[in-house]
């Protein structure tokens, strides 16, 4: 596995692959790797001749008073998974690396960004797809795969993609989960055991919508009042959002509905944020 923490040596690096006809997939990360992420590289493996992983904890994309600083990082055992899982260049640049002295430009998705995540933290998208294009600058793979936890990210890379005439393909793979239920995320590290025990209420509340629509119900409303009744019962749970949106367009989705809608949840566990999703697809 080649280290590499120079984007210049990584960009020299993948046009010698492509030279060589090689198909390449990237896997962007902010590493404290899991087995969400090792299910996104394990993709990358199966798809592509060579595999190229990022680690970057991109600040960029955390808003002030956010978890920049305390963000988990665990570089040399990430390392060690990235090898075992068969990763053939591991990316691992510093700030000053991607944003040297002068850097001064911003990518933004309008309309796709604007709700949910995007409207609870200001700016989080323009940071994430800048510096997924400057990732994708660099590596030029034939695709690139995200996991669908962060289901708006995945889509608001979509639209960049295909905005910006970009040549590759976005894969976007299922969300990974405890065998609890609770989907697997970096942040949940930060959970105390009294927190990491109500976060389930997450699990729970999508699964409780699920049902529901299985037996008939169609009104968002009721979904979304059923949810947030439902979350409340933990008293360490402060809700953030609970929405329900068109599943393509990410806009408020009609009362009653007959497309599939996006339940997206973001609640926060004392200083920990936590964001889950699932796709209501009415039969
Ligand atoms: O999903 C993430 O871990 C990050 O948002 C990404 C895509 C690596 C960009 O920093």
């Amino acid at each position: 596995m080649h280290i590499i923490d120079s984007a210049s040596s990584l960009q020299e690096h993948c046009r010698g692959h492509a030279r060589d006809g090689r198909s390449i997939a990237f896997v962007p990360t902010m590493g404290f790797l899991h087995d969400g992420h090792l299910s996104l590289i394990e993709e990358g493996r199966r798809r592509a001749e060579i595999l190229v992983v990022s680690i970057f904890v991109n600040p960029l994309q955390f808003g002030e008073g956010e978890d920049l600083d305390s963000y988990p990082r665990a570089l040399e055992r990430d390392g060690e998974l990235c090898r075992q899982a068969g990763v053939d260049v591991l990316f691992v640049p510093n700030s000053v690396e991607l944003y040297p002295g002068g850097f001064q430009t911003k990518v933004s998705v309008a309309g796709l960004a604007a709700g949910l995540c995007g409207a609870a933290r200001p700016g989080h998208f323009d940071g994430v797809c800048t510096v997924v294009l400057k990732l994708l600058n660099l590596v030029h793979p034939d695709l690139a795969i995200f996991g669908s936890k962060d289901f708006q990210q995945l889509q608001v890379i979509r639209a960049m993609v295909r905005d910006l005439h970009l040549d590759l393909e976005v894969v976007g793979m299922p969300i990974v989960r405890e065998e609890d239920g609770l989907a697997m995320s970096s942040r949940n590290a930060y959970l105390s055991p009294p927190e990491r025990a109500q976060s389930l209420a997450l699990v729970e509340a999508l699964r409780l919508a699920e049902a529901m629509v299985e037996v008939g119900e169609r009104n968002t409303e009721s979904l979304r009042e059923a949810v947030i009744s439902h979350i409340q019962t933990r008293e360490l749970a402060a809700i953030d959002y609970v929405e329900l949106v068109d599943a393509a367009t990410l806009e408020p989705s009609p009362v009653v509905f007959s497309a599939p809608v996006l339940l997206a949840l973001a609640v926060r566990f004392g200083s920990t944020r936590l964001i889950d999703n699932r796709v209501l697809a009415p039969r």
